[in-house]
C-alpha cells in the first residue's frame, strides 16, 4: 500500500506501523513517504506528457524550499527533477544531492553577491530575474569573476492567485516581479551588458492556487509579450511558468492538472519555448504527516485540551497562515470521535493551536496523532524557538524506513553562541 493508511486500527505509511516510527525516530517528527512523492511527480509528468509532445515537455525544477532534505532532494533527482533555489544553502543542498547544475534555476528578489557568485561558478542553468538592479549585480559579479549568466525576467502578471494573501505573489502591489513595461527595459538594458544573456521571462502568481483560471489568466499575458519582445529583436526561448498546484488540505477544489497542461499546450506550446515548471508542494505536501506524542489532556471549564508534543516551531502553519491540517489518532482508529479538543503544542504562545475544537476519539497521554498533509513547508519552515531542537525527519519506502535527519542535540542548538570574555566569571 503506499502513503498513509490504516491496518489493524493502526496508521502506517506504506507498510510500516507509525507505532515502529515512533519508537526509533522518537517524536515528534515528520515521516515522509516516498511512494507518495514519486506518485505525485507521475501525476504532474503524466499530465504534461498526455497534453504535450515528447520534444516539448517542460524541465520541472522542484521548488526546494517545500521540503529541502537532501534525502527528498536525491528522490527527486533520481526521478528527473531539476531544482528551484533561492539560496545559497539550497545550492548546496541541490549540488549535495547530486544535482546537474544544469538543471537548477535561481529564483528570488533578494539575491546576495555571495550566492549570486556561487550560482555561476557552480553553473546553473539560469537566473530568473526580479528587477534591474539585480540584473546590474548579476552582470557585474559575473564580470568580476569572468562568467556568463543566462538570465530571464520575472513577469508580474497582476492576477490574483494563492491560498492566502500571504502566498500570493502575482499581484502589482506584491514584491515580485516586474511589470511588461520593467521586463522590456530589463530587456533592453541586458543587451547593453557584457557578461548577461537574456532567453527569455518567468512567473510565479503564487502557491496553493486553487483559483486555477489564475493560471490561465496569467498565461495569457504571456503571447503578446513574446511576440513584442523578438519585434524588437530580443531573444525569446524559454519560459518559467512557476510552481503553485494546490494540494487538498480539507476539501478544497483540485486543480485539474491536465486542463492545466492543456492551457500550457494551448497557450505557451505554440510560441515554441523551452518550458519550465517549479511545483513545491504538488510534490512532497501530502507526503508528510507531521507524528506527535500527546503530553496531557487538559480539561478546563470551558474545553479539553489535547497538548502535544510537537509545536509551532515545528509547524508554523496554522500559526502564520490559520491552515487547517487533519489531525488523525495513530492508534486505536476505530473509535468514534466523541470529543472535540483544542490541539495545542507546548509553546508559551497562545498561537501555538494546530485546531480548534476539532471532533476526535477519545484520546489519553502517550497516544498518537498524525497531523497530515505537513510534507511541504512544515520542516523546512521549523525554527528553535523555545529552543526547541529541530525535530527528526524520516522517509519511509515500501516497508523500510530511514531516519534521514536526526533530532537536533542541545550541543547542535548551542553551536556557534559565546558568551563575551567581560561577562565570564
Ligand atoms: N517558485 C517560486 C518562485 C516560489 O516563490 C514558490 C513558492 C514556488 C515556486 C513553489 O510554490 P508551490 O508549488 O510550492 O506552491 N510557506 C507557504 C508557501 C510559500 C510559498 C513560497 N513560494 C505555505 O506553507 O503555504
Amino acid at each position: 500500500m503506499t502513503g498513509f493508511n490504516e491496518k489493524n486500527g493502526i496508521l502506517h505509511a506504506d507498510d510500516v506501523p507509525l507505532p515502529q516510527i515512533a519508537k526509533a525516530a522518537g517524536t515528534p517528527c515528520y515521516v515522509y513517504a516516498a511512494s507518495v512523492i514519486r506518485q505525485q511527480y507521475e501525476r504532474l509528468a503524466g499530465a504534461m506528457a498526455r497534453a504535450m509532445p515528447p520534444g516539448k515537455q517542460p524541465l520541472l525544477c522542484y521548488a526546494c524550499k517545500a521540503n529541502s532534505n537532501i534525502a527528498v532532494l536525491s528522490l527527486l533527482r533520481s526521478l528527473g527533477c531539476g531544482l528551484e533555489i533561492v539560496s545559497e544553502g539550497e545550492l548546496v543542498r541541490g549540488l549535495k544531492a547530486g544535482f546537474d547544475a544544469g538543471k537548477i534555476v535561481s529564483t528570488g528578489v533578494g539575491k546576495q553577491k555571495r550566492e549570486i557568485a556561487a550560482c555561476l561558478k557552480a553553473g546553473i542553468h539560469q537566473f530568473n530575474v526580479e528587477s534591474i538592479p539585480e540584473l546590474e549585480m548579476i552582470a557585474a559579479v559575473a564580470s568580476e569573476i569572468g562568467k556568463n549568466a543566462n538570465v530571464v525576467f520575472r513577469l508580474n502578471p497582476d492576477v490574483v492567485g494563492g491560498g492566502h494573501h500571504k502566498i500570493s505573489t502575482g499581484r502589482k502591489s506584491d514584491k515580485f516581479g516586474m511589470s511588461v513595461e520593467v521586463v522590456q527595459k530589463a530587456f533592453a538594458a541586458a543587451k547593453t551588458m557584457k557578461n548577461v544573456k537574456a532567453l527569455g521571462l518567468s512567473m510565479h502568481i503564487g502557491s496553493q492556487v486553487f483559483t486555477v483560471e489564475s493560471f490561465r489568466e496569467a498565461f495569457e499575458k504571456i503571447p503578446a509579450l513574446v511576440e513584442g519582445l523578438r519585434k524588437a529583436g530580443h531573444t525569446v526561448s524559454r519560459l518559467d511558468i512557476g510552481g503553485g498546484f494546490p494540494i487538498v488540505y480539507r476539501d478544497e477544489k483540485l486543480l485539474d492538472l491536465d486542463a492545466y497542461a492543456q492551457w500550457v499546450r494551448d497557450i505557451i506550446m505554440p510560441l515554441d519555448l523551452e518550458i519550465i515548471m517549479e511545483p513545491g508542494r504538488y510534490l512532497v505536501g501530502g507526503a508528510g504527516v507531521l507524528l506527535t506524542e500527546v503530553l496531557y489532556v487538559k480539561e478546563t471549564q470551558d474545553r479539553a485540551f489535547l497538548i502535544v508534543d510537537a509545536a509551532m516551531n515545528d509547524l508554523m502553519r496554522p500559526a502564520l497562515y490559520d491552515a487547517w491540517h487533519g489531525i488523525e489518532p495513530a492508534q486505536n482508529r476505530s473509535a468514534p470521535a466523541t470529543k472535540q479538543y483544542d490541539v495545542v503544542g507546548p509553546i508559551c504562545e497562545s498561537s501555538d493551536i494546530f485546531a480548534a475544537q476539532r471532533p476526535l476519539p477519545a484520546m489519553k497521554q502517550g497516544d498518537l496523532a498524525v497531523i497530515r498533509t505537513a510534507g511541504a513547508y512544515g520542516f523546512s519552515m521549523a525554527s528553535n524557538y523555545n529552543s526547541r531542537p529541530l525535530l527528526a525527519e524520516v522517509m519511509v519506502n515500501g516497508n523500510t524506513f530511514d531516519i534521514i535527519r536526526k533530532r537536533q542535540s542541545y550541543e547542535d542548538i548551542l553551536r556557534g553562541e559565546e558568551i563575551p570574555g567581560w561577562l565570564k566569571k
